[in-house]
């Protein structure tokens, strides 16, 4: 009875590029809310690695780090019973209906993104194909699971926006093909800035300002005693990201993992400066991932399951794939395969 009364859940979607291992701005800022969304959404995540050869990448590196971000996500808390994950390139309706939608995405629409223009700046010497039309592979990966939802940063508001541009416009050519997706905005979910420049947010390419979900303890400790506070003379531990971003982003990170309230922290630290503070959070944050990178590190050397995992998941994600990719063949008028 109860089953019959169920409604479908609404479908999450988001693609991480298995481009370096987590970092704390990952884990506090999006993952560790994913893992609470699995009870009231039907989740999908996936190893975006056909996304990430449009910038030139290792093979032996790819392979491994698509494999090891798996376990990362796992460790963080996405059960893979609960959430479908799987590796992109597994499933090769992306890269077909990726194609299709690349012949209903203007030039004008593709050359407005913003990634485009960084991505093309910073790697000059390979500005290719597939880097400008990367958000008509994006488009493909969220449409063709019907997606209601796609959690996604700042930087990944424009792509979602010309996602919503492309269905609309099939949709209005063939009629109702794709659920037209929303932006999901958590209730919560920390935004994470560099311990070394507090003005920019927590990135990879500044690996003093970052901090790694694997990072030793003693590395942890190090960038910690290291982070920038602000150059008031106050010494003061009290939130204010205006006129304090270096200090507020540490309490920011303080708050995530212990729980405790701004107004405790300043309670907690009044009288006692940065001097103080800033192990303090640094030795909460090892406390935090010591768990998730010990699970890890635990899981990266068993191969066999983490196998089974993005088999299972890669078979989840194609069921619903190809139905929405014979549905899309069909409509654009694709004789029908005979076999
Ligand atoms: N473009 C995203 C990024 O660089 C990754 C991504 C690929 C993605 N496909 C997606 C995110 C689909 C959300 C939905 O971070």
């Amino acid at each position: 009875m109860e089953q019959q009364t169920e409604v479908k859940k609404k479908v999450m979607l988001s693609g991480i590029q298995p481009s370096g291992d987590l970092h704390l701005g990952n884990y506090l800022g999006a993952v560790k809310n994913w893992a609470e969304l699995a009870e009231e959404f039907d989740c999908y995540y996936f190893m975006a690695d056909l996304h990430s050869i449009t910038v030139r990448q290792t093979p032996a590196d790819l392979r491994r780090r698509s494999v090891s971000q798996l376990a990362q996500y796992i460790a963080c808390g996405l059960d893979p019973a609960k959430n479908t994950l799987f590796i992109q390139s597994h499933v090769h309706e992306h890269a077909e209906l990726g194609w299709i939608l690349n012949c209903y995405t203007m030039f004008g629409e593709l050359s407005r993104m913003t990634q485009f223009k960084d991505k093309s700046a910073k790697n000059a010497e390979n500005i290719n194909g597939g880097l400008f039309t990367y958000p008509a592979l994006m488009a493909a990966d969220i449409l063709l699971y019907q997606a209601d939802y796609v959690p996604v940063g700042e930087d990944q508001k424009q792509h979602c926006e010309l996602t919503r541009d492309v269905a609309i416009r099939f949709n209005n050519l063939y009629g109702e093909t794709f659920k037209v997706p929303d932006p999901y905005i958590p209730k919560v979910g920390a935004r994470i800035m560099s311990l070394s420049v507090p003005g920019s947010k927590m990135s990879k390419s500044d690996p003093q300002g970052c901090v790694f979900i694997m990072d030793s303890p003693e590395e942890i400790s190090r960038k910690f005693k290291r982070a920038v506070t602000d150059s008031d003379t106050e010494n003061c531990v009290h939130f204010d990201p205006v006129n304090k971003p270096g200090v507020s982003n540490l309490m920011n990170i303080y708050a995530a993992v212990t729980g405790l309230s701004f107004e405790a922290i300043e309670h907690d630290f009044a009288g006692k400066g940065y001097g103080a503070f800033k192990p303090a959070v640094g030795d909460a944050v090892i406390e935090a991932l010591r768990p998730i990178r010990e699970e890890s590190t635990r899981m990266i050397s068993d191969k066999e399951y983490l196998r089974e995992v993005y088999t299972d998941g890669a078979q989840r994600a194609t069921a619903v794939a190809r139905k929405t990719l014979r549905k899309v063949y069909k409509r654009v008028g694709f004789v029908e395969k005979p076999f």
